[in-house]
């Protein structure tokens, strides 16, 4: 799902809300939305989808950020997760890596169905990181 025109924080959050409705997860019934915006305003959307072996299933933010990536969007400047948690759920290790990798130090906006909120940099979620710099 891609929208053009220019989104704020609250419509980022809204998006990922909604993105979160459509995860496919019967295996271990936690939801996740993910809401990745372009510095030009575009919004790609995200949701996690398991499978059977447990082990292919794809997190909402990875999710996301492939689909930008595979549209020939590039450029991000925040991203939106909204999921169902004790605590308030930031992204896992893996999904960690492929935001700095493709992202970079995005804005990181964290909120469960409460309303709980957290906003973080990538560079807070993931100091000191492996990337191509030390290739
Ligand atoms: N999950 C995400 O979608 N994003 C995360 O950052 C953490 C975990 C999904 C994967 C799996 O479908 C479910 O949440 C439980 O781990």
């Amino acid at each position: 799902m891609k929208r053009t025109r220019p989104t704020g924080t609250a419509d980022l959050v809204r998006l990922a809300r909604e993105a979160r409705e459509r995860a496919h997860a019967p295996f271990s019934r936690f939801k996740v939305g993910a809401a990745l915006r372009t510095r030009e305003g575009e919004i790609v959307t995200g949701c996690n989808v398991e499978n059977a072996s447990y082990g292919l299933t794809m997190c909402a933010e990875r999710v996301a950020v492939f689909k930008a990536v595979s549209e020939g969007l590039r450029e991000f400047d925040a991203i939106a997760v909204v999921a169902d948690s004790p605590r308030l759920a930031a992204p896992c290790g893996p999904c960690r890596q492929i935001l700095w990798e493709f992202c970079g130090d995005i804005a990181v906006r964290l909120q469960d169905l409460h309303g709980r909120t957290r906003t973080l940099r990538m560079s807070e979620l993931l100091p000191l990181p492996f990337d191509r710099r030390n290739l």
